[in-house]
């Protein structure tokens, strides 16, 4: 048996607990003079007001908000996106309030503000960081021209199971790769300095495991082991506290029978303990008062007692904090000191964004207001187009379907098309449709007008009722075309007859891939499933657009497409990327951040499962094995798959060393040739796999990966460091991470399913 050799804890400061009330080990002397002084100044209920985050709306209307913020018992405000509003609004804070304290203004700026980035998915298949902390950087100078001082973003809950319409906005499945993007995000947004004007504060979220609730269902309970939690789902929200993120939002769902908004093991012991995190700690929306629908608190009270003592500083507009606190400290029931170290929390993170300084610090004169929000001249387009051309991956391309001549004639169709709305996905509160590039505005842009090409809409999003029903009532901007799906397939067929090439849009409405909208089938629509069926029985070659925000089973279309081109949600300039990409004026690069599973019934689908007693050889799948009989086994497309426009292949891997010791270093490398007739680009990923261990180790687990640009017939080594950190895991509950000598397995290729190993010994 091999013995651990290497142990190290891998959290600082263990000391601090909730027994221990001082804050910040961050403040500098002035800060905490400021603070000290600031604080003792103010009342019980002053101190609470800071606590409480309204999200203005239909439950808190504007003339109520304005009141709240005059009398104190407002410290943040939500949804509101526009300079002059939120100018007002502070306004009434800092000359109507009693102290003057500054509010702090949040928004969701997740994948771009003015400028819509692809959704999370779509930035994840770039696999390329630089173009993610472009767009990170760009959507933080947006919505901090807004006026905006907090984002909560980045999303970096792992998702696995894509019936969860809330995997569009995160990174996928893979926790490296998302650990990457979760540190590269949150330096984008907060800048080298949180008080200037262009940087905000990143708010984690949803902490943690929101991606793991049972069986995809939106909000549903989380379940498993410390062990898989630290391993799987933990480290990309430990690495942005790392990368200093001044917030964590605490997810909706419980984690093994505990709400995390009342979970002290998550917040107390965890975040704030082991992991030493000072920042501020926010409430979902309205999940303090939810904990009373969980079954863990019988009324307000309570819940408001379970969450600040968890350790929850800021109440995101449930009211409880606001009506309930004060009651409780004063009646005894509840430390009051726990009030006065969250409100701290609050006015640190405002002191850190600059706003008692200058509380209009984003916000600004009304001299520098652009002359309408959405003025044109606000956008980053080329920004955009870059990023997500980068994003669009190539599923299938047979005999060159793509790229197209740039003459040919083109039915366009589906539902997707032409719409202006879907291709920004979700969470695009402050973004114009109408700046959007639709996908036909792109084909159009791209050849000049629009002769040659012809438009059909084929199919609504879906015929069955009870999608149309959820659809109409919760996205206003999906029309259904009333005439009979027949009629409306015929159309399309008539459009493809005249056309050298069939481009079908089809896919999902932004709609289906949002917060709870959770789906129990992940096929295309019948409706669209239909008219894909329709044209191809014209024989035209037919190139399929995906737009979606999760993987969709698309066997039958893939066996049907002549290309399959996963574009997501793009943002404001998808038309125009993809319109790139389809005449070859850009080679896709993209590379899927998920597996795409067959059916429905494999999932939850990830390529780095942990192996059983009983595997399944592909190609002799056997009885007693570990499989489903009815379905080929594996994924429709593995994790990391992409196509370009040219053909590379990998030769000649080699180690530098067989052994590796416990300093040491050792360099993995393959060779790669272009073999095509074009330039182009590929990723070249690594993969680790420890074979022999005290528990079970994923088969495969990415750690590295490069992108290699080679001209026809070129060719390149391309190489990858590997140091014995690299193979550590946690083999316990705890968090100690170890590392254990022996064998240990390399493979390289260009996706999770590709390259033979190469094996090393780590020494002891
Ligand atoms: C979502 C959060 C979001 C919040 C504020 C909630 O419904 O779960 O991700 O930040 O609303 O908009």
């Amino acid at each position: 048996m091999r013995k651990a050799w290497q142990v190290w804890t891998v959290v600082g400061c263990l000391a601090l607990t909730s027994t221990q009330l001082q804050v910040s080990a961050g403040e500098s002397p002035r800060e905490a003079r400021f603070l000290d002084d600031l604080l003792a100044r103010m009342t019980l209920e002053e101190k609470i007001g800071q606590l409480v985050l309204v999200s203005i709306g239909p439950s808190h209307p504007r003339d109520q908000v304005n009141s709240s913020i005059a009398a104190g018992r407002a410290g943040m405000v939500l949804n509101t996106v526009v300079r002059e509003d939120i100018r007002e609004l502070q306004r009434q804070a800092v000359e109507h309030s009693r102290l003057g304290i500054p509010l702090a203004f949040a928004f969701d700026v997740v994948h771009g503000q003015r400028t819509l980035f692809p959704i999370g998915l779509g930035l994840a298949s770039t696999w390329d960081l630089p173009a993610i902390a472009l767009s990170g950087r760009v959507a933080a100078r947006e919505a901090a021209a807004d006026g905006l001082d907090i984002t909560f973003a980045p999303m970096v809950d792992i998702g696995r199971d894509p019936r969860w319409g809330r995997m569009s906005e995160g990174f996928g499945e893979d926790t490296w790769l998302i650990t990457r993007i979760s540190e590269t995000l949150v330096d984008a947004f907060q800048g080298d300095d949180l008080s200037s004007p262009d940087s905000m504060m990143a708010v984690v979220k949803h902490f943690a495991l929101y991606g793991a609730g049972e069986g995809g269902r939106d909000y549903a309970p989380a379940e498993m082991g410390r062990r898989q939690m630290r391993e799987v789902h933990l480290p990309p929200y430990r690495a942005a506290i790392d990368a200093g993120a001044g917030g964590v939002m605490v997810a909706l769902n419980s984690i093994d029978g505990v709400p995390a908004t009342a979970n002290r093991w998550l917040l107390d012991d965890l975040l704030r303990g082991e992991w030493g995190f000072g920042g501020l700690v926010i409430s979902d929306h309205g999940a303090i008062g939810e904990l009373i629908s969980h079954g863990v608190a019988a009324d307000a009270e309570q819940a408001a007692r379970l969450a600040i003592q968890a350790g929850v500083d800021v109440d995101m507009n449930s009211d409880v904090y606001g009506l309930h606190l004060a009651g409780l400290a004063e009646r005894g029931e509840l430390d009051p000191a726990l009030i006065d170290r969250a409100a701290r929390r609050v006015l640190a993170a405002k002191y850190a964004l600059g706003l008692f300084d200058d509380p209009y610090r984003r916000s600004g004169p009304s001299t520098e207001d652009a002359l309408a929000f959405d003025d044109p001249s606000r956008l980053h387009r080329l920004e955009a187009r870059e990023v997500a051309r980068r994003s669009l991956v190539l599923l299938k391309n047979q005999r060159e379907t793509l790229p197209l001549d740039r003459k040919a004639r083109i039915a366009v169709v589906g539902p997707l098309a032409k719409s202006q709305a879907d291709i920004l996905g979700s969470w695009s509160g402050a973004a114009s449709p109408s700046q959007a590039v639709s996908l036909w505005q792109g084909l159009v842009d791209a050849r000049g007008g629009e002769e040659g090409l012809s438009y059909a809409l084929g199919a609504n999003f879906s015929d069955d009722p009870l999608v149309v029903d959820y659809l109409t009532t919760y996205t206003p901007e999906v029309k259904i075309d009333p005439r009979p799906a027949q009629v409306l397939r015929d159309e399309a067929v008539a459009a493809a007859g005249d056309a050298d090439v069939v481009v079908a849009v089809v896919g999902e409405s932004r709609g289906m891939s949002d917060e709870s909208s959770s789906r129990s089938e992940l096929d295309l629509p019948a409706a669209q499933a239909a008219l894909v069926d329709a044209l191809e029985s014209t024989g035209k070659p037919l190139v399929l657009i995906l737009m979606n925000g999760r993987p969709l089973t698309l066997e039958r279309q893939a066996g049907q497409a002549d290309a399959l081109l996963e574009t997501w949600f793009a943002g404001t300039e998808g038309g125009h990327a993809i319109a790139d990409v389809l005449f070859g004026d850009f080679e896709p690069v993209g590379r899927l951040p998920v597996s795409f599973p067959r059916r429905v019934g494999q999932l939850p689908l990830y390529y780095a499962l942990v192996p059983t007693g009983r595997p399944v050889d592909p190609l002799h799948p056997g009885k007693f094995t570990s499989r489903y009989f009815d379905v080929a086994g594996g994924p429709l497309f593995p994790f990391g798959f992409g196509l370009g426009y040219t053909d590379f292949s990998l030769s000649n891997p080699r180690l530098s060393s067989r052994v590796l010791s416990r300093d040491g270093q050792l360099e993995a490398s393959v060779e790669v040739i272009n073999q095509g007739k074009r330039r182009g680009s590929t990723v070249i990923q690594l993969y680790l796999h420890d074979p022999v261990a005290s528990v079970t180790r994923p088969v495969r687990e990415l750690k590295g990966f490069k992108r290699v640009t080679l001209d026809p017939g070129e060719r390149a080594r391309v190489d990858f460091s590997i140091d014995p950190t690299m193979l550590a895991f946690y083999s316990g509950e705890g968090p100690l991470e170890t590392i254990e000598p022996g064998e240990f397995e390399v493979f390289i290729g260009q996706h999770a399913e590709d390259g033979e190993p190469l094996s090393f010994t780590l020494r002891p």
